[in-house]
């Protein structure tokens, strides 16, 4: 078979071009933004890398084929003309999920009957299999996506999802997607150099994806995929690309980050998951309300996830901490805050309206992501080192 194949990295609705970005930065050239979807071409080597490797991407999916179907029998003939036998190996199994939207084919159901049963007709005949396929070999979740009459047919690389990092032993009550929270230190130009404080960390998140990223540490270097037992990805690969992040990681790289939350409990949690992403005591975490923060250094950086006040009884004392942060930041303009809320008055709460905003939703609740650049912030220095991006 060939060994270019055409891969999707699915992203949160906003984070399209941040994935995009990322893509590039591991070197692929052909990349294709759409809603929630990153296309690029690549060699199956690309597989593991881009597993391994995209902080902010939810999967890691394989096109197997792209067409217009607005009828059962043609999504029948089109999907058993696929090269499925270059993909699933005669014992693969491979259960079939289904959407479809604006589309004639609505039935899911009848969509992924129709698709597995095309699949197994086509793998019978190529694997030359006398009796039915047993499927007791490595698992390739096909996905049936029909949009607007267009199916797409994809094979799941990831397995559990992406932010799945392997780390997060403990949580609070509203923990950020670690995707979403690798994206919100993205966003921003923090160099590890630069100090980085969450002032409501909760259980994190936010402040060990920046040390991820301040290491240049592979996010998926802790877990495992769906597609590391997959027969058509060389072996090889996977240990290559495991070996790429070990050299890629640069753990002399000092970091000044803090991580503080009012409440005790999730000072532990946070420790216990900094300790499970290898980071040792790396981050500084500390119990504190936010009236007492009361930066020391210059020209850091503030990314926090707040509460958004939308809870019962909770609104005052939300606001009342937009306010505290507020006044706190005015004594510090080297700083840069960087603030996630669903609060629509933030910036009159806070006091100064943002120099950006960017719309992100966190799970379905719309936020937006104010940003304030502080005044004496250096140019970040390149790396030489690494994909950070
Ligand atoms: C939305 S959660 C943050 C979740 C976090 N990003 C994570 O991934 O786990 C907001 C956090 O603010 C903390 N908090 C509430 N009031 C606070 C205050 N006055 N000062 C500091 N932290 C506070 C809560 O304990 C909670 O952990």
């Amino acid at each position: 078979m060939s060994q270019n194949v055409t891969l999707i990295a699915t992203a949160a609705m906003g984070l399209e071009a941040i994935v995009g970005k990322e893509v590039k930065a591991l070197g692929y050239e052909d990349v294709q933004v759409e809603n929630g979807r990153v296309f690029f071409e690549a060699d199956v080597s690309a597989i593991p890398r881009a597993n391994l490797w995209l902080r902010t991407a939810d999967r890691v999916k394989l096109q197997v084929g792209r067409f217009k179907a607005t009828s059962f029998d043609q999504l029948f003939e089109q999907t058993k003309a696929l090269p499925w036998e270059d993909f699933i190996a005669e014992e693969g199994e491979f259960p079939v999920v289904g959407k479809s939207v604006k589309s004639k084919l609505y039935s899911v159901p009848d969509c992924q009957s129709i698709v597995k049963k095309a699949i197994v007709e086509r793998l019978k005949v190529k694997h030359g299999a006398t009796s039915w396929l047993k499927e007791t070999g490595a698992l390739h979740r096909v996905e049936v996506a029909i949009h607007k009459d267009e199916a797409l047919l994809t094979l799941d690389t990831s397995g559990s999802g992406l932010h799945k990092r392997g780390y997060r032993v403990g949580q609070g009550e509203a923990p950020l997607k670690e995707t979403l929270a690798a994206a919100l230190v993205q966003i921003t130009n923090w160099h590890p150099d630069h100090p980085f404080v969450d002032p409501f960390c909760g259980s994190g998140t936010i402040a060990i994806e920046a040390a991820l990223i301040g290491q240049n540490i592979a996010p998926g270097f802790n877990r495992e995929f769906a597609s590391e037992d997959w027969h058509f990805i060389p072996q090889q690969a996977w240990e290559d690309a495991f070996q790429e992040a070990e050299e890629a990681a640069n753990y002399d790289q000092p970091l000044n980050i803090v991580g503080s939350d009012i409440d005790p409990e999730l000072i532990d949690i946070s420790k216990k998951n900094a300790m499970e992403a290898g980071l040792g005591d790396l981050i500084s975490w500390k119990q504190m309300q936010i009236s007492d923060f009361n930066p020391k250094q210059d020209n850091g950086y503030v990314v926090s996830n707040p509460p958004y006040g939308e809870r019962m009884g909770e609104r005052e004392e939300v606001e009342q901490m937009y306010r505290d942060l507020g006044t706190i930041m005015r004594d510090h303009p080297s700083w840069s805050i960087y603030v996630l809320t669903s609060h629509e008055g933030f910036e009159k709460l806070y006091g100064k309206p943002a120099t950006k905003r960017r719309k992100l939703f966190n799970g379905f609740i719309k936020t937006d992501y104010y940003q304030y650049f502080g005044k004496h912030v250096k140019a970040k220095p390149t790396s030489g080192k690494g994909f950070s991006v």
